[in-house]
């Protein structure tokens, strides 16, 4: 068979990893990929992931007999509908079902409509009517602009003047483009945080291993917010009560609203949720797979990744067991210096060719120049180790990060202490 993934990041090299475990698969072509998915897959550099016709006009001309839309952007483009059109399976919800992500006026009022926990929040589409609510509102509280801003979009004042400011940049400045033409402002909610990602065809849900993502920069949960620095799976606080839970209250209820709206969603959804005091509440929904999530989640699965996706494009998701492996992972994020602010490209990297067998290393933001590996992104590399326990995935991925080297690199040295402590308690 021959694949088609699009994205070039570490949840991409992920998935490609993955997917060529199954020996019918023959080529996978990564578009655009980048320098180390070029050792899983053939990479086009000069399609990218948000240049629809090239991808549809590539996939008929390449016999592709499966794809697998992975970012956000192409799905709210409507990648999937426009391969659908040309007789393309893949995997990814259709720009209808993408909304969830896409618009947070459209998630937001999904959930209020089908009772589905979430913070309080009002939606204002005009400056001067959000400030005049923010003049009488407690804080800290959390504004979201309504569209895609790459993770971005969510700023939390602790003061007026603080949201004044926010307001201001989100909906007068446009910091965040088009997506701050309509603002959520919703109530600020406490309590750890998990990654639930899901498979689902519409009606049947296979919930994957919890996880725990690391956001800010720095140690301590200290610095600005980032696409992820860390993460490990699974998550202490997913117990089997609060799965049962999120199942009954959110995640089913959640498939239904969808299909109720006329958009039933096929693919990877992701529920980023908080256990609250109250029980656990919806944060915010992904229509995809998480990025650095999927590097520690994807090497616990044991059922064949094709064989999932497939099920779920045909909608036979019920008849199959998704089965996971027990044990955890954890995935340690080497990133450029400076990043999330600004930082230099093209360092050489080196990275040594044993590793043990239990560490992968996936490629974010590598390129390949002059048959040399160097940085090409903020985040560059994800070192995920699985083991038995959480303690040892860490220090495994530990070891192997620090023996990778290029100029600048910086990592957090925290990454799941957090969920360790809280497994013991
Ligand atoms: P997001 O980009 O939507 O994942 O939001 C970024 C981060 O903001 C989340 O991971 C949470 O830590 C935080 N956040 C978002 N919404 C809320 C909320 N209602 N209450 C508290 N924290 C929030
Ligand atoms: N790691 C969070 C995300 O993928 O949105």
């Amino acid at each position: 068979m021959n694949l088609l993934v699009v994205g070039g990041g570490g949840r991409e090299h992920a998935i490609i990893k993955k997917l060529r475990e199954n020996p019918a698969v023959e080529t996978v072509y990564a578009l655009p990929g980048n320098g180390g998915i070029a050792a899983d897959a053939v990479c086009v550099p000069e399609i990218g992931a948000k240049d629809i016709d090239g991808i549809v006009s590539f996939a008929k001309s390449h016999a592709i007999d499966f794809a697998v839309v992975a970012p956000d952007d192409p799905l709210a483009l409507g990648c999937v509908d426009r391969l659908h059109a040309v007789g393309i399976p893949c995997f990814g919800p259709d720009a209808k079902a993408a909304r969830i992500e896409a618009s947070k006026v459209f998630s937001k009022n999904l959930m209020k409509k089908y009772g589905i926990p979430t913070a309080d929040y009002q939606v204002f589409s005009d400056a001067a009517k959000a400030l005049e609510y923010l003049r009488t509102a407690s804080f800290p509280i959390v504004i979201k602009a309504d569209g895609l801003a790459l993770g971005k979009g969510v700023l939390i004042p602790t003061t007026y003047a603080e949201a004044e400011d926010a307001v201001r940049s989100i909906m007068e400045d446009k910091v965040f483009g088009e997506s701050g033409n309509e603002i959520v402002i919703e109530e600020f909610l406490t309590g750890p945080e998990v990654s639930v990602l899901a498979f689902t065809d519409g009606t049947a849900i296979a919930p994957m291993v919890s996880s725990m993502d690391h956001k800010r920069a720095g140690d301590g949960d200290t610095g600005l917010n980032t696409g992820g620095m860390g993460t490990v799976a699974p998550n202490p606080y997913y117990t089997a009560e609060v799965a049962q839970q999120c199942m009954d209250t959110i995640f089913l209820p959640t498939l239904a609203a969808m299909r109720a709206e006329g958009c039933p969603f096929k693919g990877c959804l992701y529920f980023g949720l908080m256990i609250t005091p109250k029980g656990p509440k919806v944060i915010e929904y992904n229509c995809r797979f998480g990025d650095p999530e999927t590097q520690v989640v994807l090497p616990l699965l044991k059922t064949d990744l094709l064989t999932v996706m497939q099920a779920v494009e045909n909608e036979t998701l019920a008849d199959l067991t998704v089965e996971w492996h027990d044990g955890a992972a954890a995935c340690v994020i080497l990133a450029s210096g400076g990043y999330p602010s600004a930082y230099e490209k093209g360092k050489e990297m080196t990275i040594p060719t044993e590793l043990p067998a239990n560490v992968t290393v996936y490629h974010a933001g590598s390129a390949l120049k002059d048959g040399k590996l160097v940085t090409a992104g903020g985040r560059v590399l994800g070192v995920t180790a699985r083991a038995a326990t959480l303690e040892t995935a860490l220090s495994d991925a530990y070891a192997a990060a620090q023996r990778i080297h290029f100029d600048g690199v910086y990592m957090r040295h925290d990454i799941g202490q957090r969920a360790l402590a809280a497994g013991k308690g």
